[in-house]
């Protein structure tokens, strides 16, 4: 949804909902205190009903002083401690409860509660961010469709009360609304090609996607390599993937012309493996069908490009999506096969479920011979063990660059995508030593999500180099299973960063 600005005074404001961030403990300023003219906030924190903790919902009707059919006041925890993790979710358990009401429309303050480390841009950034998460639902596969919301028109309020009366801080909190509006249309896309089922979400059908993107924005355009094309370049890597499959693989470029022709692009290279069964290295049965998910990476090279078109970035993006499933067949690659990769060396299968890293680095090739890109980031679900090693939270980052890297850890402290970190020494190299080629495909159980990553930096020694492993944060098991849209919003602000 298109979350529109507001202005005016939060008393008169005629709306549904107005929702209103509180923290903890603190007097009535700005937005509050403009609403509590006659008493009537102040009375309720006196009283003991609403202190502000962070999490806390509380509706008041009618509320004395406010033109407004409820007045929704969540909240925050402690002002100094207010953060974009707890913004966000407070933002997200907020709208919920809206979206259950009957409100049609609801109008959020949370303009005056900007501290130095969230600024006007953030807060109506992650607003906008954190609102569209809330709101998304996976309908597509379902044979009835759930009633619709009542809830139509979401705004932000830019009060004129204090703290927002700059006309520059006002000029912040538009982009971050417009950006984050952009960014939450990526995230939902991201989202729903990720919650597709794998006998929906095959590479031809990203293939589609790609090409509706660029129809829809003039800018950008797309190519598309079918398994001949491929053969061609000599990508016996990629290929051996697919080789298990009926679906044929396809290698996706698309490619967003928002600077001038001839500039060098940034480039993000997504997996987007539709399907993982593991291939003849059979997963195990329980919790397989979440092998769905492993085209996150790829999902987020679909969100990251519409939402840079959105924005309608000044420069140039290239999105790069090698993208198959991995199945057993009698024509699936099997453990000890050697292929020969785009770059030329050979890699020997030991594992066919280390498939990620064997479409990547064909990948990471043609991205480098055919664009040589200013800077690469890599997007995969790539190992498990970087579930282990960091749980669901934080992104796991390795690259060539410390540069780049410094800046994706800061980007992703201020986006909420969070990434942490891991070495790529050389010595983790000799664990992908293999008898028979020049390199095995998997190096043993120690470090794995780092010798994956050492597997893939042997593809990328002359281009500037990030990849985030993202099979612990792109989607959520469990109850609430399902896809996170993650790293959306940090691809899309290194990108920002760029322009
Ligand atoms: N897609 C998986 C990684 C994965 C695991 C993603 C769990 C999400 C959740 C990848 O293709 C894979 O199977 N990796 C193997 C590598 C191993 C064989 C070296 C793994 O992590 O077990
Ligand atoms: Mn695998
Ligand atoms: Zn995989």
């Amino acid at each position: 949804m298109q979350i529109t600005l507001k202005t005016g005074s939060p008393a008169t404001l005629k709306t549904a909902c107005l929702a209103i961030g509180l923290a903890e403990g603190t007097k009535l300023t700005g937005i509050a205190a403009a609403l509590n003219k006659n008493g009537g906030l102040s009375k309720l924190i006196k009283r003991g009903d609403f202190e502000g903790k962070f999490g806390q919902l509380m509706v008041v009707y009618d509320l004395e002083g406010a033109n407004a059919e409820r007045v929704l006041l969540f909240g925050l925890g402690k002002k100094d401690k207010i953060e974009t993790q707890c913004l966000r979710k407070a933002l997200i358990k907020a709208t919920q409860f809206v979206a259950e009401t009957g409100a049609a429309d609801a109008v959020y303050a949370i303009g005056d509660l900007a501290t130095k480390s969230l600024n006007e841009y953030w807060l109506a950034r992650h607003a906008a961010e954190a609102i569209n998460f809330a709101l998304y639902r996976y309908e597509t596969t379902f044979s009835k469709k759930p009633p619709t919301r009542k809830l139509k028109k979401v705004a932000l309020l830019q009060s004129d009360t204090k703290n927002v009366g700059a006309a520059s801080s006002r000029r912040d909190f538009k982009m971050g609304l417009d950006h984050g509006n952009a960014v939450a249309a990526g995230v939902a896309l991201a989202r729903e090609l990720a919650n597709l089922p794998g006998n929906i979400c095959t590479p031809t059908y990203l293939a589609n996607q790609a090409k509706a993107l660029a129809k829809k924005y003039p800018k950008m355009s797309v190519k598309i390599l079918e398994e001949a094309d491929m053969k061609k370049l000599g990508m016996g890597s990629l290929l051996s993937v697919s080789r298990g499959s009926r679906q044929p693989a396809k290698l996706i470029a698309m490619e967003w012309q928002g600077g001038k022709q001839g500039d060098k692009p940034h480039a993000i290279v997504g997996k987007g493996l539709t399907f993982d069964t593991g291939g003849i290295s059979l997963k195990p049965g329980p919790g397989m069908d979440e092998m769905k998910f492993d085209m996150c990476g790829s999902a987020s090279v679909f969100g990251t490009m519409t939402a840079v078109a959105e924005i309608g970035l000044a420069m140039n993006v290239v999105g790069v999506i090698p993208s198959s499933e991995n199945m057993p067949d009698g024509d699936a690659s099997k453990p000890g096969d050697i292929v020969t990769t785009m770059k030329g060396l050979t890699v020997e299968v030991l594992n066919t479920d280390a498939e990620g890293r064997l479409i990547l680095c064909d990948a990471l090739t043609y991205t480098e011979r055919t664009y040589k890109p200013k800077s690469v980031i890599d997007i995969a679900t790539l190992t498990g063990a970087v579930v282990i090693a960091l749980g669901s939270h934080a992104i796991g980052m390795l690259g060539n660059d410390d540069k780049m890297a410094e800046q994706l850890a800061e980007l992703g402290t201020l986006t909420g995508d969070r990434v942490w970190r891991l070495p790529l020494w050389d010595d983790y190299q000799e664990q992908l030593k293999s008898n028979f080629a020049d390199m095995a495909n998997i190096g043993g159980r120690e470090a794995g999500t780092i010798t994956a990553a050492a597997f893939l930096s042997r593809f990328t020694e002359d281009m500037r180099w990030i990849h985030l492993d993202i099979a612990g944060t792109a989607y959520k098991t469990g109850a609430e299973k399902g896809a996170l849209g993650r790293p959306v919003s940090l691809l899309t602000q290194y990108l920002i960063e760029q322009a």
